[in-house]
């Protein structure tokens, strides 16, 4: 297969990634499964010739934005072979995985379906969809256009994808667990991640060394249930033949160079001993936590499946807090689910009172074909919906203030990522994972530098330099 253009250029690839920071980390391993066929990265579609949706199938509006693309880019194709060129459309993600053969029966213009657990095959798929196109170029007819592969290998896809390449400013995700066995009965995840599966003790540590390398000062451990995580054991270790992930983030902190630890999405079922201590005696470990509640209703919580009711939520939180007491807590709400009443929702908002978040993600219950959820009585109305995540929205923007302000006039280690807006800006992360905007050279990207907090907003704060970093070297 050719790698380059008729123009001589290098051939490029766009991949846009809808979803979760699980997508954006398949997205950056895909980008180096393709690097070695000579692909490098364009800025946007129109100058791509292979262009990737990595897509995300959690809610409705979710995948009906995939489709709308696809159709746009239908469109580009079109334009481009008129003028003898080519584009070639993958999906992939959990759009991909869920909905297969229907995507290319939906939208022809796709050459490639492939699922999560297949990116590593990108390079035959992509051989493939090349000897179709060659085909059809030369005018004769092909049954079943596209590529698809959408398989559960046995091997999995880490033995086989290359180390990561890049890190960017700093911060590096790492993937350390896929799927989820919890079957939440709203949620698509188990069904387009599959079963819950830890990578090895060894080759998470060797993929974190390799990241700190490569220049990451902070990592992120990635899993739809990463404190599920249950990885092999090193051949050396003393301590079982599995590790939590309490255990594995001790082993990480210990390797030079990394500052800032986070994990994420966690599941307060798998909320164990080793954990909750990991926050009160692992310094580089951030004192914030993203743990979904979706509701504070006991008979929601048990039709949602979620294995745990509101009180088992307030004492892992209070014993959070108590090692760890600045803790910074966030989470994810539904509103609506099947059967949801008032006073169901009424419980909700006294949670939100009572634990106090300093950020949250809430959402309409939005339907979703094969899960249980979807077949359930007392389905809520829509207005009714909008009704009360309006309500919640307001409460859980009011607290994210409230948290914000608390912490104007200290001075914190912010890690700076990406210029700012305004010229002469940049921007970065608190240790709670708030946005804060400062005065600065673009030097500091990937730096950890004392910032003083100024103002505070809804969703960010102001602050000024205040980081001997800065003074010595300006
Ligand atoms: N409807 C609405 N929200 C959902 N989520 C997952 N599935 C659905 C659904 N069917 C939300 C949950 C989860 C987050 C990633 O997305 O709150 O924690
Ligand atoms: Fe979905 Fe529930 Fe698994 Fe989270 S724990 S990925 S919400 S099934």
């Amino acid at each position: 297969m050719s790698n380059v253009r008729s123009d001589g250029q290098r051939k490029r690839v766009f991949i846009r990634t809808y979803g979760c920071q699980m997508n954006v980390y398949d997205s950056d391993r895909m980008a180096d499964v393709l690097r070695p066929l000579g692909y490098a990265l364009a800025a946007g579609p129109a100058d791509a010739d292979l262009v990737m949706l990595n897509t995300c199938h959690i809610r409705e509006r979710a995948s009906e934005k995939v489709y709308s693309e696809l159709g746009r880019l239908r469109d580009d194709k079109a334009e481009r072979r008129a003028v003898g060129r080519d584009l070639t459309i993958v999906v992939a993600g959990c759009v991909a995985q869920a909905e297969g053969e229907e995507i290319i029966k939906r939208q022809p213009a796709v050459d490639i379906v492939v699922g999560p657990q297949a990116y590593h095959r990108l390079p035959q798929l992509l051989a493939e969809a090349e000897r179709k196109a060659a085909i059809r170029r030369a005018g004769k007819r092909l049954p079943g256009a596209g590529v698809l592969d959408t398989e559960f290998p046995a091997e999995s896809k880490f033995d086989h994808l290359p180390a990561p390449q890049g890190v960017r400013a700093g911060s590096a995700f790492l993937s350390i667990q896929e799927g989820c066995d919890k079957f939440c009965t709203f949620c698509v995840v188990p069904y387009t991640r599959g079963a819950e599966y830890s990578r090895p003790v060894s080759a998470v540590l060797a993929e974190a060394r390799q990241l700190v390398q490569a220049g990451a000062i902070e990592i992120t451990l990635l899993g739809q249930n990463v404190n599920a995580y249950h990885g092999e054991a090193p051949a050396s270790s003393l301590d079982g033949s599995t590790w939590s992930l309490g255990r594995l983030i001790r082993a990480i902190a210990e390797i030079e160079g990394v500052a800032r630890i986070r994990y994420t999405t966690s599941h307060p079922r798998d909320m164990d001993d080793e954990l909750i201590a990991a926050h009160g005696n692992v310094p580089q470990l951030m004192p914030y936590l993203h743990l979904p509640v979706q509701s504070g209703s006991d008979r929601i919580l048990e039709a949602m499946n979620r294995g745990h009711g509101r009180d088992h939520f307030r004492r892992i939180v209070d014993r959070l807090r108590g090692v760890r007491p600045d803790l910074a807590l966030s989470t994810d709400f539904i509103v609506g689910f099947p059967g949801e009443s008032d006073a169901d929702f009424d419980d909700t908002m006294r949670l939100v009172s009572e634990v106090g978040f300093a950020s949250a993600f809430s959402f309409k219950y939005s339907r979703r074909p094969g899960t249980p959820g979807w077949a359930m009585p007392g389905q809520v109305a829509e207005t009714v919906k909008a009704a009360r995540l309006a309500a919640l929205q307001a409460l859980l923007g009011e607290q994210a203030r409230d948290f914000n302000m608390s912490k104007v006039g200290t001075s914190v280690p912010v890690l700076f990522a990406e210029p700012g807006r305004k010229p002469g800006q940049v921007v970065g992360k608190t240790p709670w994972l708030q946005s804060v905007y400062a005065d600065g050279p673009a030097r500091l990207i990937g730096r950890i530098v004392d910032t003083r907090l100024t103002e505070g907003h809804a969703n960010s704060l102001a602050g000024e330099v205040v980081g001997r970093d800065y003074e010595v070297a300006a």
